[in-house]
């Protein structure tokens, strides 16, 4: 079948289509209903199948390959390196899911992971898929009010964590960072797990911290059965940014996601079983779910966990795991390739890459330049796959297991099997012609694996996604793109308040709500800002309640130190601003509205569009005067 035909038969008799995918994981009991689609936009797949993500990324792979490399772990910042088996790592997650039994997890129950790359992070999740917890991982670079909003959304009966995490040779603790974000959430969690990595002193709070290693030593036999679970209960949660400043927890269920991961792994990605996957995500983010975690796994693939920098203790680091690994597919994203780009490439040339057959690349979009260098310095073609934390996986690329069409540069592709795409005119909710910009949006139902909801507000899911549109109720990404003549797409950026810092998904309300918290700042407006390396970078606007400080030029550096470091310290590193500027007025249209768009354009030199309702055109030109002093 070509993928024309494949394309059409997924969107036009999803039924047919996806109950051939779902041979492609194992069920304990069939489902009786692919689709049950009578609540839109709420789609449930694959209704009374039961089934369980862990038994489809571990179990059933012991018996036909338990020796093989399982799980793949690589720090360069502690200098260990461990393969576990299919079958070790059965051991260790059983080990986990006895543990977490015995601090009073059960089924539904929530897990907050806070975690670093190690072994035991993956060794949590799928332990709590297992015995049916929801687990819930946050990125171990967010600080802790970003944690405390998740405790409090998800209140989780266990937390998960460790010491600290390690970053360039620099320990970063993270059990401070827990218990003041604890101690900052109305809800507390009954235990916190700690995996004592031996790196930094911790504190124990007696009666609630638990020392991971101990209670492994008492349940080294485990033996804890698979919770099997309706394809439509929870697996997880996984915060996101989005307009306002509180994330979203998006909800995903169980068989429908495994489904769709085990489909995308044989279609899109083209991996075998017996292969290794090595995807450089972290495991807080999406990919890091799906395609480190437990799409190589449901496909009985290797898959590599790396912790540490891309360019210590060199630059060659990655390519010598391709070696090492004989990895065969590779997925990272464009910001890490333009930093390897700086490195002469004997970094990667000493190392035999013949193992590779094809580099994946997401998160971002992916530049002309880049693409070109890296695909011809490795001789494999290089695919670019657009998707977001809300859709599990891929939603535009070249699904190569299909048929392989040619890749147009700039475009991540044509719409994924299963997903309806259209671009939409953002007022009118016109279909855009050929080359129109547009809001790409989806047609319900959502393929599987997509969000469910949004965890605990389904209100919240159907307002923020399925509404923005008078004409239909379609599913909006908020992105801009345009659709060629060839049904190639291209994506333009988001439309919302959502930034992407090298490959990393922020909202620059939460910023925002940081920076305010600062005593002297009357005012703020935080953009995204185009960048060479990262794509983008956040940029503040600050009106002070009292600007003596910043009446000098030392004064202006030292403010915008200390504003940088609330927000490292309130959201992590990863969300400080690269800078701020202090101004009297922002511009605003007069009805008190933000002109973010008009903002971001002065700051990357563009046109700032049409302006007929600013309140002052003043606060224009004072705009461009600080970016230029
Ligand atoms: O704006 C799009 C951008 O990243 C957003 C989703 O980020 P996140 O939820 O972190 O999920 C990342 C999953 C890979 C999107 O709304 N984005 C993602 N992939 C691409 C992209 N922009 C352009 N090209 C891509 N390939």
């Amino acid at each position: 079948m070509n993928y024309a035909e494949f394309y059409k038969q997924s969107v036009e008799d999803p039924q047919t289509f996806w109950a051939k995918q779902a041979e492609l994981i194992d069920w304990h009991q069939p489902y009786t209903q692919v689709l049950d689609y009578s609540n839109p936009p709420f789609a449930r797949w694959f209704v009374d199948g039961q089934t369980n993500l862990c038994f489809n990324a571990v179990d059933r792979w012991v018996d036909k390959q338990g020796d093989q490399p399982a799980l793949i772990t690589v720090s360069t910042e502690t200098n260990t390196e461990k393969v576990y088996s299919f079958r070790e790592l059965q051991r260790e997650v059983q080990r986990m899911a006895a543990v977490m039994q015995s601090l009073g997890v059960g089924k539904g129950d929530r897990v907050l992971i806070y975690m670093p790359m190690i072994a035991e992070a993956a060794f949590a999740m799928l332990a709590c898929a297992r015995i049916g917890a929801i687990h819930s991982v946050v990125f171990g670079g967010f600080a802790s009010n970003s944690l405390a909003t998740r405790i409090t959304d998800a209140r989780p009966t266990l937390i998960i964590s460790v010491d600290a995490g390690s970053r360039g040779g620099k320990r970063v603790p993270y059990k401070p960072l827990l218990d003041a974000a604890i101690a900052m959430s109305p809800h507390k969690p009954q235990r916190v797990l700690l995996v004592d990595r031996g790196l930094v002193a911790m504190d124990w709070v007696a009666g609630r911290d638990v020392d991971y290693a101990a209670a492994r030593g008492q349940n080294m036999e485990a033996h804890v059965p698979v919770t099997w679970l309706e394809s439509n209960e929870a697996s997880y949660i996984l915060y996101t940014s989005g307009t306002t400043g509180h994330p979203k927890g998006v909800q995903r269920d169980v068989g429908g996601y495994a489904v769709a991961l085990a489909s995308s792994m044989q279609h899109i990605y083209c991996g075998r079983a017996g292969e290794t996957y090595f995807s450089t995500s972290d495991i807080g983010w999406v990919v890091g779910h799906s395609y480190i975690v437990y799409g190589p796994l449901i496909a009985g693939m290797a898959t590599i966990m790396y912790e540490g920098l891309p360019v210590a203790p060199d630059a060659g680091i990655w390519w010598s795991i391709v070696e090492k690994y004989k990895v065969t597919r590779m997925f990272t994203a464009p910001t890490a390739v333009r930093v390897l780009k700086k490195y002469p490439t004997e970094f990667m040339h000493q190392y035999d890459l013949s193992s590779l057959k094809t580099l994946y690349l997401a998160g971002e979009p992916l530049d002309e330049t880049t693409s070109h260098w890296i695909s011809s310095e490795l001789g494999v073609p290089v695919i670019d796959n657009y998707w977001q934390t809300e859709t599990g996986w891929p939603i535009l690329t070249i699904a190569k297991g299909v048929e392989d069409l040619p890749t147009k540069l700039g475009s991540p592709g044509i719409p994924v099997y299963g997903y309806k795409i259209k671009i939409l005119n953002e007022t009118s909710g016109e279909i855009c012609g050929a080359n129109e910009k547009g809001v790409v949006v989806i047609e319900g139902p959502l393929p599987p694996g997509c969000m469910q909801t949004v965890y605990g507000d389904d209100s919240r899911f159907v307002k923020t996604y399925w509404n923005n549109f008078r004409t239909e109720q379609v599913y909006s990404t908020f992105d801009w793109g345009i659709r060629d003549a060839d049904g190639y797409y291209f994506i333009l950026g988001r439309t919302d308040d959502v930034i992407n810092v090298a490959g990393h998904r922020l909202g620059t309300r939460e910023i925002e709500e940081s920076i305010s918290s600062h005593g002297n700042v009357a005012e703020v407006a935080v953009v995204g800002v185009e960048d060479k390396l990262k794509g983008q970078v956040a940029v503040a606007f600050v009106i002070l309640k009292n600007a003596n400080p910043v009446a000098t030029a030392e004064g202006k550096l030292a403010m915008e130190k200390e504003i940088m470091a609330v927000v490292d310290k309130h959201l992590g590193a990863l969300a400080r601003p690269a800078r701020v500027h202090f101004v009297a007025l922002l511009p605003k249209t007069r009805s008190g509205k933000l002109l973010r768009r008009s903002l971001q354009a002065i700051c990357e030199g563009r046109d700032p569009g049409e302006l007929t309702t600013i309140e002052d055109p003043a606060s224009l030109d004072q705009i461009r005067a600080v970016l230029q002093g």
